[in-house]
């Protein structure tokens, strides 16, 4: 059935446990990642974003996880707008039928200005009142996503702040937090401690240095009835850019957030984490070892049926080590 992310979240917090919320644009990855929580149990949390919306566009994406539900009614699913910048997309989701919206008020609605707090508390509570009046939850969020180690918000084209930040401007106050979901009465509060978007996220494997995972803690001791998440937490495999670069790609070494970094932020609160790379990079590792192998393939449903398995795999991998699998 589909759920709102306020329920799926309370559930989550009083069984100690933490989901990823997967990006979708295509019916590939609804696929994966539906077929993972059936194999494993899990509940799910699939997002649109703005990229998403304009890819595939709103109808169908809304449709594709509406299949999904059809398929797999004893699955619990929340269907969310990922970084809504304004209160009329948000409410734009709402009427197509999403279950929960994120309004993303850190940066003005240009998507890479950081706004003032003043503004981020007017647009998000504006979008509560009228998210709640329709039973669907509003995920907030305090603080400018941003790479600690190189001060760059991430993703190039996506969702993110531009220009170099100081640290101040990437790292969420504890205090601000509890002002900002008084002020606003948000379900899940999105919160920056060094990580950023997309694949490039640290030149060399992250240490306790450019991650503030303690600050959860601070956080989350704080907040009043609200969920903590954590947006850019996909862990880039390396297994999957060995196989991406031997099969003629050429990405630089990077690296993402281990996943035993996002086990411990679930420790110590963190509920929902946001992950699109991971799939993107699996997905392509599998598509371009798929093409190189069968070279006279020119049916799309050979490698596209590798792109789901390489998913998947990552998926069930992500239920597990969160402890969603079993839940549903
Ligand atoms: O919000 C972060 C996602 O990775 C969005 O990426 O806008 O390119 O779909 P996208
Ligand atoms: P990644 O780029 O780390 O997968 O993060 C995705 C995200 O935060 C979507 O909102
Ligand atoms: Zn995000």
């Amino acid at each position: 059935p589909l759920i709102s992310m306020r329920q799926l979240l309370d559930h989550a917090a009083e069984h100690d446990y933490g989901l990823p919320a997967f990006n979708v644009n295509n019916m590939e990855q609804v696929k994966a990642i539906m077929e993972a929580a059936d194999e494993v149990n899990s509940p799910v949390i699939m997002q649109a974003s703005a990229g998403a919306r304009k890819y595939a566009g709103s109808h169908f994406l809304r449709h594709l996880i509406a299949a999904a539900i059809e398929d797999y009614p004893h699955i619990p699913v929340v269907m969310h707008q990922d970084h809504g910048t304004s209160p009329a997309i948000c409410q734009r989701s709402i009427q197509l039928g999403f279950s929960s919206v994120m309004m993303d008020g850190s940066l003005m609605a240009d998507g890479k200005t950081p706004a003032s707090y003043e503004y981020n508390v007017d647009v998000t509570r504006r979008t509560v009142e009228f998210a709640h009046a329709c039973g669907v939850s509003v995920e907030g969020e305090l603080g400018c996503l941003g790479s600690l180690e190189t001060g760059q918000a991430g993703e190039e084209d996506g969702v993110g702040a531009e220009g170099i930040l100081d640290h101040s401007q990437m790292l969420t106050d504890p205090d601000e937090a509890f002002d900002f979901v008084e002020a606003t009465g948000i379900d899940a509060l999105a919160v920056a401690i060094g990580t950023s978007h997309g694949a490039y996220k640290f030149t060399r494997p992250p240490t306790g240095d450019i991650l503030d995972i303690e600050r959860i803690n601070r956080i989350a001791e704080r907040l009043p009835n609200t969920h903590i998440v954590l947006h850019g937490s996909s862990s880039v495999p390396q297994d999957w850019l060995e196989i991406i670069n031997e099969f003629g790609g050429e990405i630089p070494e990077t690296y993402g957030v281990p996943v035993e970094e996002i086990v411990k932020a679930i420790r110590y609160g963190v509920r929902k984490v946001n992950i699109d790379t991971d799939l993107r990079l699996a997905a392509t590792g599998a598509i371009r070892r798929s093409l190189a192998e069968h070279k006279g393939n020119f049916d799309p449903r050979k490698y596209l049926t590798e792109s789901i398995k390489a998913m998947k795999a990552v998926c069930i991998d992500r239920y597990e080590a969160f402890g969603s699998a079993g839940q549903a």
